[in-house]
């Protein structure tokens, strides 16, 4: 049997992910600030367009650092014309993922994944890596659209995150999103 593609959401789409309507319901600095300190190294996982990659740069502040990473290299080229001749330039590397891989080796204060776990066809694959990424004691801040992700699909994501050795810190449905917040705890 032929195995079904997974959705992408598609570079063409870009602009219905950064807009001012989505800043007004979705804004950046008030949802990143209680989980972004100056100083820190974070990752947008599924960066998209870029919508929270350039309010995590700020908020970093000059000695820290942002990678936005994403699948499709369209999407990273919408925030390198965003970023470029600006201060933020110097703050975020760009990085194209593999179709089953992040493939990166450096390791984060911060993991978000906004609205792009339900993207991802091997789930547990993928939060393991995630897991490896984050330093212990670091964050992971997944946020799903609950137009997207059923209750029931959300609760098998958190429960990948428990196997996967996370400890689950807050967990909540609000307007149109579904969030949970886990820590990595050990020093495996
Ligand atoms: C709906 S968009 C959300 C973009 C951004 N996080 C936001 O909220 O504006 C999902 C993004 O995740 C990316 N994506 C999907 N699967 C991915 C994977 N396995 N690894 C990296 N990026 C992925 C897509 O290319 C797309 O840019």
């Amino acid at each position: 049997m032929k195995e079904k593609k997974q959705y992408v959401c598609p570079v063409e789409l870009a602009g219905s992910l950064d807009n001012r309507a989505r800043r007004w319901m979705q804004n950046p600095s008030k949802i990143l600030t209680p989980y972004i300190n100056p100083g820190m190294t974070v990752l947008d996982v599924g960066c998209g367009p870029g919508f929270f990659t350039l309010e995590m740069a700020r908020l970093v502040g000059p000695e820290g650092k942002v990678v936005a990473a994403d699948l499709q290299q369209g999407m990273l080229e919408k925030i390198r014309q965003k970023i470029t001749g600006t201060t933020l330039n110097e703050l975020i590397t760009l990085h194209k993922c593999k179709e089953d891989e992040i493939g990166l080796s450096a390791s984060f204060d911060l993991i978000l994944a906004f609205y792009m776990v339900h993207e991802v066809p091997d789930q547990k694959r993928f939060l393991e890596e995630v897991y490896s990424l984050l330093k212990p004691g670091g964050n992971l801040l997944i946020i799903e659209p609950r137009f997207h992700v059923s209750g029931r699909a959300f609760e098998k994501t958190t429960e990948i995150l428990s196997h996967c050795g996370f400890m689950i810190t807050s967990q909540k449905s609000f307007m149109i999103n579904r969030e949970v917040v886990a820590i990595r705890t050990n020093l495996s």
